[in-house]
């Protein structure tokens, strides 16, 4: 089976991503634009909600309406980067569930070390939403669908601001079944595997905790 790689190229999101490569952007507005950027991917990601269709009434008439039915979904993030996708996630949704896990990449052998996982209980059967704003190596992404797996969970997306070519296959080589919505591919990792051209550190540019240059 081969992924689904859904590259969402809107005029919005291209603009709000390359405002958020441009070093100039302070965390602030980082922050604001992961944020949208989140509820633009997320917007396609949840094409499939199932529906339950409805009689209701109108200020003006009676008419035939739609609610989301079906399980309320999970939101899970790699920390602390994902932590800024969260925030859209949940405005969006804010009856959702939460997961949290805690990684950071080894700088010799770039391999993810886990440190801390928080999944909500009972997470079979829910539309489950992996947040990694950035697929570089994959090799955290791949680590946390692992943990996702072992949980129970199923018909999982991840959602990436940036992948990297290597990153899109590590999740083909690993997890085929999973669909990948991202705002766009870059060109390659370099050697400390950071995306290139990309947005440097997410957590960074987020947060503040790195003065670029
Ligand atoms: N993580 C980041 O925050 N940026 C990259 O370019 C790669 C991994």
């Amino acid at each position: 089976m081969e992924n689904m790689v859904h590259v969402i190229n809107h005029p919005l999101v291209r603009h709000k991503l390359t405002r958020c490569r441009q070093i100039e952007t302070a965390p602030r507005e980082f922050r604001e634009l992961m944020e949208q950027l989140t509820v633009l991917l997320l917007y396609e990601a949840m094409r499939d909600l199932p529906l339950a269709e409805s009689d209701i009434i109108t200020p003006v008439a009676a008419a035939r309406g739609h609610f989301l039915t079906g399980p309320e979904p999970v939101f899970v993030v790699v920390l602390r980067a994902g932590l800024g996708m969260l925030e859209g996630a949940l405005r969006l949704f804010p009856e959702a569930r939460s997961g949290h896990i805690g990684l950071y990449r080894d700088p010799e052998t770039l391999e993810p070390v886990q440190y801390y996982c928080k999944l909500p209980d009972g997470i079979e059967g829910h539309p489950c939403y992996l947040l990694e704003p950035m697929l570089a190596t994959g090799g955290s992404a791949v680590h946390a669908l692992n943990l996702l797996k072992e949980a129970g969970a199923s018909g999982i997306k991840l959602l990436s601001l940036i992948a990297s070519p290597e990153g899109i296959e590590a999740i083909g080589r690993h997890h085929p079944d999973v669909a990948v919505f991202l705002a766009a591919v870059d060109v390659e990792l370099n050697k400390k595997g950071y995306i290139v051209p990309g947005l440097g550190d997410a957590g960074d540019r987020l947060y503040g905790t790195c003065q670029p240059g």
